[in-house]
């Protein structure tokens, strides 16, 4: 029986599979993040490690894991937490759990955009007060959406998806940044590829959805946020960071755009300070994909790239072929 282990509670559907399919495995009993001594110990000796975007796996994780190690398959879309090209160089596959939470990521940057537009977050803090003493004019003003210019930087999956629903459900127009160019989204809502400065000075909502790299570090910047216009509203459901966190705490508190949404930060799960005391930022604990269906879908992923890797099959989510080729 193959030595597998989990490093951390996932829905049990995923756990189910992994036990129907390839018996009895091992999995961290408390719901938390493994320390790194912890980590570095669990793993070793093992076939095969379920590992989550909070672990990071570099070179010394892998060498703790060991020669038989087959695969580190990741439980999420992103894998900024691996060092593909060590786990390459050790023969170790590395995979990913893609499209499955296209929607649900998509969803909430939505949901980011329309709570900050209609100030959804300071209207609920002012009832719970007691501080709502009657309907005025002037109240709790925010920004219309229908019809307004969404921007969206890093046109994938999830970019996709969320341009082609408020493109078809709120007729927004739509710009996109993208090292290629992305047909159909043009095709299908008319989108327009543009440089970065004109995104950011024509769009009244800006999504972020790229990979983070090195190329994307603060992608989002002082400069850029300076481009932006005042009414503008910032959204970020793809990794921390791509957006420059102090730079963006500077705009806000100086009300040099109207708001801000994040679901994901620099230093996570550390915000940089000044964030929590702004009014013009809505602030949500990295749970673009966290609904039971899409979480349990992940992990049916995460569970057949291990499956795949130990029956001797290339699995479908494979992220470091090119450094496994490259030994
Ligand atoms: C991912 O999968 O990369 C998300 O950030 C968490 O679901």
């Amino acid at each position: 029986m193959p030595n597998i282990y989990v490093t951390r509670k996932i829905p049990q559907g995923a756990l189910d599979l992994l036990k129907e399919k390839l018996g009895e495995f091992e999995i961290n009993p408390d719901d938390r993040v493994l320390t790194r001594e912890e980590l570095l110990e669990k793993v070793k000796g093992r076939d095969a490690v379920l590992c989550l975007l909070t672990d990071k796996i570099d070179g010394e994780v892998l060498d703790a894991a060991g020669k038989n190690c087959k695969i580190f398959s990741n439980y999420a879309v992103g894998f900024n937490n691996i060092d593909l090209k060590a786990a390459g160089e050790r023969g170790v596959m590395i995979t990913n759990t893609p499209g499955v939470l296209d929607d649900a990521t998509a969803d909430m940057a939505i949901t980011l955009m329309f709570a900050m537009a209609r100030r959804v977050v300071e209207s609920d803090t002012m009832m719970r007060q007691e501080k709502f003493t009657g309907w005025g004019p002037m109240l709790l003003l925010g920004q219309d959406i229908t019809g307004k210019t969404l921007g969206i930087v890093g046109a994938g999956r999830i970019g996709e998806n969320v341009a082609k629903k408020m493109a078809h459900g709120f007729g927004m127009k739509i710009l996109y940044t993208d090292l290629k160019g992305n047909e159909t989204l043009e095709k299908e809502t008319g989108a327009k590829k543009v440089d970065m400065e004109t995104l950011c000075r024509e769009s009244d909502f800006i999504s972020v959805h790229v990979n983070y790299y090195p190329e994307t570090h603060h992608l989002i910047n002082e400069k850029n946020l300076s481009w932006m216009k005042k009414t503008a509203i910032l959204v970020n459901t793809s990794r921390g960071p791509v957006v420059d966190e102090v730079a963006l705490v500077e705009a806000l508190k100086a009300e040099r755009i109207f708001g801000a949404g994040l679901d994901v930060f620099e230093d996570e799960p550390k915000m940089k300070p000044g964030l929590k005391d702004l009014h013009n930022i809505i602030l949500a604990p990295h749970v673009g994909s966290a609904t039971t269906g899409t979480r349990t879908n992940m992990g049916l992923i995460a569970v057949q790239n291990i499956v795949d890797v130990l029956s001797g099959k290339e699995p479908q989510y494979l992220v470091n072929k090119e450094f496994l080729n490259a030994r």
